[in-house]
């Protein structure tokens, strides 16, 4: 079976309610079934995340949440098969907000604190997420 990454950014809907503690709750308890690890960041405005796992897994729940009214604007910024997890520890790690530490962070990886994810590149979103993970730990 197949290790892959998949890297997703979206908007959250703005006319649907969003209770992100409980959202967390669901994604670990289906993630951790399936073997599903990731990272989730949410700023107010965009999310974005990273699902990895079994390459059949990690298909079905994005599929699960490309259907998901909570958010729009999804945009697939990749998914390809890996050797190697890069956040295993978390079923689904939540990061939220941009306080002063995680924009000097994001500083590092972007030209401006704007989370403007067309202008992002895959490696550099996700090394920006795995230095905000630590914060996690
Ligand atoms: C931004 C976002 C991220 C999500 N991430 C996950 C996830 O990692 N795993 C998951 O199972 N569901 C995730 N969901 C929720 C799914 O869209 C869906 O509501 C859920 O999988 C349904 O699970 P249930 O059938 O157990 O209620 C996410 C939803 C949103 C809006």
């Amino acid at each position: 079976m197949n290790l892959t990454r998949l890297v997703y950014y979206s908007q959250r809907n703005p006319s649907m309610s969003l209770n992100v503690p409980e959202l967390l709750e669901v994604c670990k308890r289906n993630n951790s079934r399936m073997n599903v690890t990731g990272i989730l960041h949410f700023n107010g405005n965009y999310f974005l995340q990273v699902l990895e796992g079994g390459r059949a897994e990690v298909s079905a729940i994005y599929h699960r949440i490309a259907a998901d009214p909570r958010h729009i604007n999804i945009i697939l910024m990749s998914a390809s098969d890996v050797r190697e997890r890069i956040f295993p520890t978390w079923s689904m790690g939540l990061h939220e907000g941009m306080g002063e530490e995680t924009k000097k962070i994001f500083l590092r990886y972007f030209p401006s604190e704007n989370v403007n994810p067309e202008a992002i590149n895959v490696d550099s979103l996700l090394d920006f997420l795995q230095d905000v993970s630590a914060e996690l730990a």
